[in-house]
């Protein structure tokens, strides 16, 4: 077969690392992938917004299959676009991704179908929000930009001045565009978060090993939120009593949901969990693999991936048997300096020879760049530095060591990844 995978960060060079894998595979494109990735499959140069440019591509080079790993070209109906032209492709049409890039259409799906999640109300106008957060004068607050951001626009309100000038950054100043032409308010929920990333072909649900995201940019969970800087799977909170309570409540509820609606989801389904003392709710759904969730749980998976995927195109998945491997696995996140605000581009890496070889460790590229023999930092997330141990202690061990051999100008990363809630 040869596949195509849209985008260019780290979650897709684990895609392609675990699709290389696959006996069925004699050739992977990536568009357009970045520096590591050109190491495991030809990068062309076509954005991962071009739905034109890819259906073209996929049509000339006879592409089998293509996976749309990314939000943005999900939510503008990259996969209807290729479905029109005859192109295999595992993610949601668009009607479906909305699940993610509308936290108001998620928001009303889940209290119209009784799915656990955070109170809140929705505000198209500026002046009502600011009223409600007068009246309601609960804090913390958590105020979000409806569509995406980067998962950059929610905003977490200590006081009441700061719900009002994350209202304005939102609503006014258009901090996040368009995104934020509509908020959430919605309460505050306490408790530790689990992601779990589930296969679902709309009919069936297959819930992989779950995975804990680490979001803020410093250690004990300090400074902004980020993409994500590091994770692990699987999540010691998501134990098999919560995880049958989020099946029963959360996961085949949504799959349901989306049918009665319309709007049949059929690829990854993301659900951000908090494990709250009232039960696990959703803070948030994503229509596609979780960057870095998929640099830990991918590599556990010991399935043909391409069987599965094309298990969800055909809606077959209730027949096959997905196997993981127990090992826990560790991603530790090398950003550049200053991210996840400015920061700069173009700093020599070097050491990932090194770091590759400590035994059990795969670096994961992110933002990088390959020019003339050296690998380039290219963007705010530059490494996922990934291992697997016998027990998460040696997974994360050996993550760290990797990433102590791997050196590039500014660069940062937490040191606690697996020790905060
Ligand atoms: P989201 O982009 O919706 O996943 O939100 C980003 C992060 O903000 C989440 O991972 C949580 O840590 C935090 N968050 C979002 N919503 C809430 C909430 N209702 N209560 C507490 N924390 C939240
Ligand atoms: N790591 C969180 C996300 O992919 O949205």
């Amino acid at each position: 077969m040869k596949i195509l995978v849209v985008g260019s960060g780290g979650r897709e060079h684990a895609i392609i690392r675990k699709l290389k894998e696959s006996p069925k595979v004699d050739k992977i494109y990536a568009a357009p992938g970045n520096g590591g990735i050109s190491r495991d499959a030809e990068c062309v140069d076509i954005g991962a917004m071009d739905k034109e440019g890819i259906a073209k591509f996929a049509k000339e080079k006879e592409i089998d299959l293509v996976f749309v790993a990314p939000d943005d070209p999900l939510a503008d109906g990259m996969v209807d676009t290729l479905n029109y032209h005859g192109i295999r492709a595992f993610g949601p049409v668009a009607n479906a991704a909305v699940i993610e890039s509308s936290k108001v259409f998620s928001k009303n799906l889940m209290k119209k179908y009784h799915i656990p999640t955070a109170e809140y109300e929705v505000f198209d106008d500026p002046a009502k929000a600011v009223e409600y957060i007068e009246k309601n004068d609960k804090y913390p607050v958590v105020v979000k930009a409806d569509g995406l951001a980067l998962g950059k626009g929610v905003i977490i309100a200590k006081d009441h001045q700061e719900a009002v000038s994350a209202v304005k950054e939102i609503m006014e100043d258009k901090k996040f565009g368009d995104s934020g032409n509509n908020v959430v308010i919605e309460e505050f929920l306490t408790g530790p978060e689990v992601s779990v990333l589930a296969f679902t072909d709309g009919i069936s649900l297959k819930p992989m090993v779950s995975s804990k995201d680490h979001k803020r940019a410093y250690d004990n969970d300090e400074g902004l939120n980020t993409g994500g800087m590091g994770t692990i799977s699987p999540n010691p909170y998501y134990t098999d009593e919560i995880a049958e309570i989020c099946r029963k409540t959360i996961f085949e509820p949504t799959v349901a949901a989306m049918n009665s609606e319309n709007r049949t989801f059929k690829g990854c389904l993301y659900f951000g969990l908090m494990i709250t003392p009232d039960g696990p709710k959703v803070i948030e759904y994503n229509a596609r693999f979780g960057d870095p969730e998929a640099q830990v749980v991918l590599p556990r998976l010991e399935t043909d991936l391409v069987d599965i995927i094309e298990a969800v195109i055909d809606e077959r998945l209730s027949m096959i048997d997905i196997k993981w491997k127990d090992e826990p696995a560790a991603c530790v996140v090398m950003a550049s300096g200053g991210y996840p605000l400015a920061y700069k581009k173009g700093i020599e890496i070097t050491g990932l020879d090194e770091g590759g070889q400590v035994e059990g460790a795969t670096v994961y590229h992110a933002g990088t760049k390959y020019t003339d023999g050296k690998f380039l930092t290219n963007g705010g997330r530059v490494l996922g530095v990934t291992a697997r141990g016998k027990t998460l202690d040696e997974a994360l061990e050996k993550a760290y060591l990797a990433v102590e051999k791997i050196k590039f100008d500014g660069a940062h990363f937490r040191k606690d990844i697996g020790k905060t809630k």
